[in-house]
Formats: C-alpha cells, structure tokens, sequence
C-alpha cells in the first residue's frame, strides 16, 4: 500500500510535470503570447497588494520596493505585447498608489531606503505606459507623462557637482548608507528617462541633461572605452576608484538611451549615439554564456548566489534590448538573434515546482535549477514578450500620436497653483537599528568591492 502510493505519486507528479512543462515555438506567435501569459500568471501570483488588506503597489518581503515598480513595468510591456489587458487594473491602481503625496514616486514610507534609481525604476514604467499609449489614469490623477517629468525634475535638482564634478548619487537621504556611491543604475536610469523624454516632447533640455549625464558616466570611468560598464565609484574618495563588477542591467539602461537619442538625432550627434549603441549592444556579450546567446547574469549565475534584485536584472537588459532594437534598426537581427535563444532556453528553464512551469534562474541550464521567484517569472516574461517585437509600434512621441499628459513642471513644487511646495514629509520618518544594519552590510560590500577591485563574481 505504502510502496504502490509512493509509486503511484511519483508517477502522478512525473506526468504533471510532463503536461505541465511549458512550451514555446518561437516561430509561432500565438505560442509566445501563451507562454509570456503562463509566466506573467504566476508572477503576478506574488502579488497581493490589490487583496482588502494589501497597499496596492508592494510586493512585501523579500521583494524591495523598487522591484514591484520593475514588475508593473514588464506589466505594462505585457499589455503593449500581447493586448491582453488582464492586468491593467492592478498596474494601474499600483501606479498610482505609490506615486506618492508629490506625485513624483517619493512616497513616504520608503524613505528609509529611498534610492535614486528606485525612484527611477517608477519613472521609467510610467514613461513606457506613456510611450506605448497604455490607458491613461483618471483625469484627477497626473498623466504618465507628467510622472515622468517629475522624477527628472527631482533628479535633475539632485544633481551633485560638489564631488566628482558631477554625478548623482545612489542614495536620496544623506542620513541613508550608500549615500556616498554614485553608481552606474542612478545614472543611467537618469540618462534614460531624460533621453526618453526628449524623444517624447522634442524639449532640447531633456537631451542636454542625457548628454551630459552619459558624457560624465564615461568620464568618470563607468562606462570605459570598452563599453564596459561597471557597478559604481565612491564619491568619498572623488570618484578616484571604481567598483569593476559589471551587471546586465547597467549596460542595457544605458543602451536604451543612447538608442533613443540615436533615433530622435541626426548628422554628427547622430553618429555620436549610433557608436555608443553599437558599443554598448558589443559590451553586452558579456552577459551571454559561452557562444550561445543565451542570456545570463556572469557575476553571479555561475556560483547561483544572485540576491534577490540581481535575480531579475535579465528582465531588464531583456527589455531595454527590444526597446533598442525598435528605435535602433540597425542593431536589429543582432538583438532578436540572442533574444530569440534566450528565450527557447528560459522556457526549458520553466520547468519547475508544483505547476510544472515555474522558472528557475539559469536559462543555459535545460531544465528547472530549483529556484524561483519574482525575478525568474519576470526574467521569462520578458524575454518571451520581446520576441513579440515586429506586431508592435515603436514609441509614441507628442507630435506621432502620443496624448500623455505632461507638465514640465511636475515635482518642483511649481507644478500647481495650490502647490505649497513646503518642506517634504520624507526626511522625518525615523531610522530603525534595523534599517541602517541591513543597509550598512551593503556599503561595507561595496567598500570590498572597491578596494579589492573585484571583477565578476559576487564575493
Ligand atoms: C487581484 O488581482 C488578481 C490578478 O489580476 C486577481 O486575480 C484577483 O482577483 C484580484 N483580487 C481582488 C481582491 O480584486
Ligand atoms: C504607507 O503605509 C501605510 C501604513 O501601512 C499604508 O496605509 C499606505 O497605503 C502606504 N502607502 C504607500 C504609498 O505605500
Ligand atoms: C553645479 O550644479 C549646480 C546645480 O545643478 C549648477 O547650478 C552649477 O552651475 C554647476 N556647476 C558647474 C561647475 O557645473
Ligand atoms: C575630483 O574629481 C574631479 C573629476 O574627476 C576633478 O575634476 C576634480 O579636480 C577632483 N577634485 C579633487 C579635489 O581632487
Ligand atoms: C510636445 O511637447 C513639447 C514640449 O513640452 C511642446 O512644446 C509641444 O507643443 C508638444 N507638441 C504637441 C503636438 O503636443
Ligand atoms: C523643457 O524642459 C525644461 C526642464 O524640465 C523645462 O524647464 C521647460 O519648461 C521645458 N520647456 C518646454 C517648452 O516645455
Ligand atoms: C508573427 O509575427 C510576425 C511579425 O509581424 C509576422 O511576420 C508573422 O507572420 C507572424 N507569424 C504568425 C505565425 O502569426
Ligand atoms: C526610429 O524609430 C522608428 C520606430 O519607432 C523607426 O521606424 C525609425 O526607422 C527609426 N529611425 C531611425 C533613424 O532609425
């Protein structure tokens, strides 16, 4: 009895397992939307910020706020790939939930922890709901448009000349660890969200701003001649030195960017951003395995100890790869070539837990590894809907058909008449021994990082 039930589940789970593995042919796009609903689906089940007793827009533990502003943004691509819009409601109710009391995705309780590029990760899903001419939210809400503007705006203002000669630094809040990094994400998600801007309105301000911040990031060592780019440098030390271990998201931001002010440029300025997208897209080889192309994270799929961020950045580089492809023709049959084998593997990778088609995280691997998570489910979904590519417009701008609503002048505290732009609310919150501990393991990492120069592999 005991041995014929054992038998007999193993069997069971076998077969469900079998039935449940999930497909993908590639050339079929009617499979590629299934296979991009079968992962959004259980992503999406993480999620319980819509339940009576959830705050819309949070995953909670172990997920930082940040990631769920990255999570409503491959929601948002979901909708604009496959028309299905299955999960607008909650992306919508999530994006406006947690653009907090300025409308500028600062709300107040993530002060603690506030980092530059988490707020941008928030202004770069609202730009892409605009440039993809996703549902506008109510008209007493600010436009996608105008929650864009405000994240530049307060970047912009954040800018810090003082050390570096120029430069933004990771954190918000001196009273934050981290404050004295300035590292590649907070760059470049300025850059791109500025660089995106212009190509949206045509305001000449934004592409200085884009230009300048690029022009700096190179300067300063991030992005080197090889269009490497590399995690960050410490303004405590003047930017003298720099933390070299390279992630696939620093290098796609930047990508996409550069690709956008390709496209909206001509003449010199234009070859200008063509040579830096070309640089970039060769630089990314890093973060393909062997001569597959298939995509992988090298600094630290190899010994399987991502955290929980680094487990989502291919989600990312997967993203703004498309996004690149679409503005940038040239590059093209070189993006979907790798695209195109990172997603056949990611769906042998989808192979996993209870359903049969949870995903796992090495993608060069032809079965499930046994780990799972948001970041697996949005990796997958990423890369899948990307292959989707060619049935989609490129990005909407003001003058081909964009209606999203902007203000130039969101989040300076000019933006409205009644606006009384007094002192914020966030610096006030107080700092738990917690906080500053979990941070503070951080910042000690990342003076390893610096003084050891270490190159690719998470210590
Ligand atoms: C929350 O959103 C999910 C996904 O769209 C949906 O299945 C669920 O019914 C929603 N819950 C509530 C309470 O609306
Ligand atoms: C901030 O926290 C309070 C208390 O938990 C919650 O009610 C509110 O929805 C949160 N706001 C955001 C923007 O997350
Ligand atoms: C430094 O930054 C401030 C504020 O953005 C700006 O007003 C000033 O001109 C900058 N100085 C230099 C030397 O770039
Ligand atoms: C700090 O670095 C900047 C940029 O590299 C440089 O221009 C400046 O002279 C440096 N300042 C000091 C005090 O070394
Ligand atoms: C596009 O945006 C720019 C800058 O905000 C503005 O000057 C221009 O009038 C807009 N064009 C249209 C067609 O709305
Ligand atoms: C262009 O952008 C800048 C910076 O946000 C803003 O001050 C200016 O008003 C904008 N110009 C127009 C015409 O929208
Ligand atoms: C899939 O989409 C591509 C790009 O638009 C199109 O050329 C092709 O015919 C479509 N294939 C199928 C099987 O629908
Ligand atoms: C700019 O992007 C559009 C698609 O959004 C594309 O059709 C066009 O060819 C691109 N322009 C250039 C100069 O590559």
């Amino acid at each position: 009895m005991k041995l014929w039930s054992a038998t007999s589940a193993c069997g069971a789970l076998l077969a469900a397992r079998l039935a449940g593995a999930l497909e993908l042919n590639i050339d079929d796009n009617e499979s590629i939307k299934q296979a991009a609903s079968t992962v959004a689906f259980e992503m999406v089940s993480y999620y319980y910020g819509n339940e009576s007793n959830g705050i819309p827009g949070l995953l909670g533990d172990p997920y930082y706020w940040w990631e769920a502003g990255a999570m409503f943004s491959s929601l948002i691509d979901y909708w604009y790939y496959t028309g299905n819009s299955e999960y607008n409601e909650i992306t919508t109710q999530a994006m406006l939930h947690q653009r907090g009391a300025h409308m500028d995705y600062e709300p107040e309780n993530q002060t603690k922890s506030l980092g530059n590029d988490d707020q941008a990760f928030w202004g770069m899903a609202a730009m892409t709901a605009a440039e993809v001419g996703y549902p506008d939210p109510p008209d007493d809400q600010p436009g996608w448009l105008a929650l864009a503007q405000a994240v530049f705006n307060r970047q912009a203002e954040r800018w810090d000349n003082e050390t570096c000669a120029g430069g933004l630094r990771w954190q918000i809040f001196p009273f934050n660890n981290g404050y004295d990094y300035k590292n590649s994400i907070t760059q470049g998600s300025f850059f791109n969200i500025a660089a995106r801007l212009y190509a949206y309105t045509g305001n000449e301000t934004y592409a200085e701003w884009a230009t300048k911040t690029f022009e700096w990031s190179q300067q300063v060592g991030l992005i080197s001649n090889a269009y490497q780019v590399f995690d960050g440098t410490d303004s405590a030390i003047n930017c003298s030195d720099l933390n070299h271990i390279q992630w696939s998201y620093n290098t796609g931001v930047y990508m996409l960017g550069a690709a956008m002010l390709f496209n909206k440029t001509e003449g010199q300025t234009q070859e200008y951003w063509r040579t830096h997208v070309q640089g970039l897209l060769d630089g990314a080889r890093f973060f393909f395995y062997e001569n597959t192309n298939i995509m992988f994270e090298i600094a630290c799929e190899p010994r399987m100890n991502c955290n929980v961020d680094q487990q989502s950045f291919k989600a990312y580089l997967a993203r703004w790869m498309a996004g690149t492809a679409k503005v940038a023709p040239f590059t093209h049959d070189s993006i979907y070539e790798r695209l195109r084998a990172s997603a056949v593997a990611a769906a042998k990778q989808c192979s996993g837990g209870e359903t049969g088609v949870t995903c796992g995280t090495r993608w060069y691997e032809g079965a499930w590894d046994g780990t799972y998570g948001v970041g697996q489910q949005m990796n997958a979904l990423e890369v899948f809907q990307s292959n989707l590519g060619d049935l989609v417009p490129g990005p909407l701008s003001n003058s081909t058909g964009g209606t999203s609503r902007g203000n130039p002048a969101a989040g300076t505290g000019a933006e409205n008449s009644g606006g009384g732009g007094g002192g914020r609310a966030g610096a006030s919150n107080p700092i738990t021994t917690g906080d500053r501990a979990g941070a503070g393991i951080l910042t000690a990492l990342v003076v390893v990082f610096v003084l050891g120069g270490a190159w690719w592999m998470v210590a």
